[in-house]
C-alpha cells in the first residue's frame, strides 16, 4: 500500500538510516491446532536523516515500538531491508552487532524498565562507553562519564554518578537512558516514547533536551509517539502508522495541519490539542 504524500520532503540532509518495505510477522493466537500470524508491521518504509527529527506516531498496538526495535537489529525483519548509509545491513550478531550499535542507538519506552535496579549510574556510562570502545582506563572513563551527564543537564555530574536508579526521578532516568545512548556516538537514535511515562511539565524539557542533542551531536533521530502535538512542534516530517501500515506521510506541518488521510483525521480529532505547540 502507498501511503499519502501530504507534502514531498525536502531531500537536502544525508539519509544515514533507511527502511525499505519492511516487515514483522509474530505468532498470534492459537486457533485449534493452528496458530495465527499476526502482521505487526507492513511494508515499511522510511529514511532518517543527518540532523533531522522523524515522527513516527499511531495508536497504541500500531506497531512503532517493532519498528524501532527493527531498526535497532533488536528484532529479525520478516521481509524488507535497513541501509545504513546506503550498505544493507546483514543479521547481524556479536562483533557486528556492536559495531551497529555504535551507529545506531534505541532508548526504550521504559526507562524504568531499561535501567538494571542493581547498577549505579556510573556502571551503566562506563559499560557503554567501554562496549562502545570510547574511553581506556578508569580515568578517561570517569571523564567522559562526567561528560555525558553534563550533555544531558544532570549537573553538577558528581551528584548522579553513584545514584541508583530507584534514587533518580522518571525524568532524570530519561536523561540518563539518553546519557547511555550518547555513549556510543551513534549518528542515530531512535527515541521510543521518551515522554509518555513522564509528568506533563517535564515533558517540554526533555524534548527541548533532545532537540538541543540533535543539533549538537548531529543526529538522526526517530521520535515515536502517540501526542500529535509534540511531534508538530520537534520533528521535520511525520509518518503516521494504522494496523502496521504507514498511511500518510509528509512535513509535519501539512500532516497534522492538514491531514489527508482519514485514520490521521480520526487520531486528530481524539487529540485534545494537536496544534497546540506543546503544553506545559
Ligand atoms: N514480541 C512480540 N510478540 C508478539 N506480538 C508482539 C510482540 N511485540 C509486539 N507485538 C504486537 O505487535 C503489535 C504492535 O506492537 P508495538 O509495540 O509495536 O505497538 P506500538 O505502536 O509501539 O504501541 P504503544 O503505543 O502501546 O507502545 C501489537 O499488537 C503487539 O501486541
Ligand atoms: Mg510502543
Amino acid at each position: 500500500m502507498t501511503a499519502i504524500e501530504t507534502e514531498p520532503a525536502s531531500p537536502t540532509a544525508e539519509v544515514v538510516l533507511e527502511a525499505r518495505d519492511l516487515v514483522k510477522d509474530f505468532a498470534g493466537r492459537r486457533r485449534g491446532l493452528r496458530r495465527e500470524r499476526m502482521r505487526a508491521v507492513d511494508q515499511v518504509s522510511l529514511q532518517l536523516r543527518r540532523g533531522e527529527v522523524t515522527a513516527l506516531v499511531g495508536q497504541s498496538g500500531s506497531g512503532k515500538s517493532t519498528v524501532g526495535r527493527l531498526l535497532a537489529q533488536l528484532l529479525p525483519p520478516t521481509s524488507g531491508q535497513i541501509l545504513l548509509h546506503g550498505t544493507p545491513v546483514a543479521a547481524t550478531s556479536g562483533r557486528a552487532f556492536i559495531r551497529y550499535t555504535g551507529a545506531v542507538q534505541m532508548t526504550l519506552q521504559d526507562p524504568f524498565a531499561s535501567l538494571n535496579p542493581v547498577h549505579r549510574v556510573d556502571h551503566v556510562l562506563g559499560r557503554a562507553l567501554a562496549i562502545h570502545g570510547r574511553a581506556r582506563g578508569r580515568d578517561q572513563v570517569h571523564e567522559q562519564s562526567l561528560a555525558l551527564l553534563e550533555k544531558v543537564e544532570l549537573t553538577p555530574p558528581e551528584r548522579y554518578l553513584h545514584r541508583f536508579p530507584h534514587e533518580l526521578s522518571g525524568g532524570e532516568r530519561q536523561r540518563i537512558s539518553f546519557a547511555r545512548a550518547l555513549a556510543a556516538q551513534p549518528q542515530v537514535l531512535l527515541a521510543d516514547e521518551p515522554v509518555s511515562m513522564l509528568d506533563v511539565t517535564i515533558r517540554k524539557e526533555m524534548l527541548d533536551l533532545l532537540d538541543s542533542l540533535r543539533r549538537s551531536e548531529n543526529l538522526a533521530v526517530l521520535y515515536i509517539t502517540h501526542d500529535l502535538g509534540s511531534a508538530r512542534a520537534y520533528s521535520s516530517r511525520t509518518l503516521v502508522m494504522y494496523h502496521g501500515v504507514v498511511v500518510e506521510r509528509g512535513s509535519s506541518a501539512a500532516v497534522i495541519d492538514d491531514p489527508q488521510h482519514e485514520y490521521t483525521r480520526r487520531l486528530l480529532a481524539a487529540a485534545p490539542n494537536p496544534r497546540r505547540r506543546l503544553a506545559g
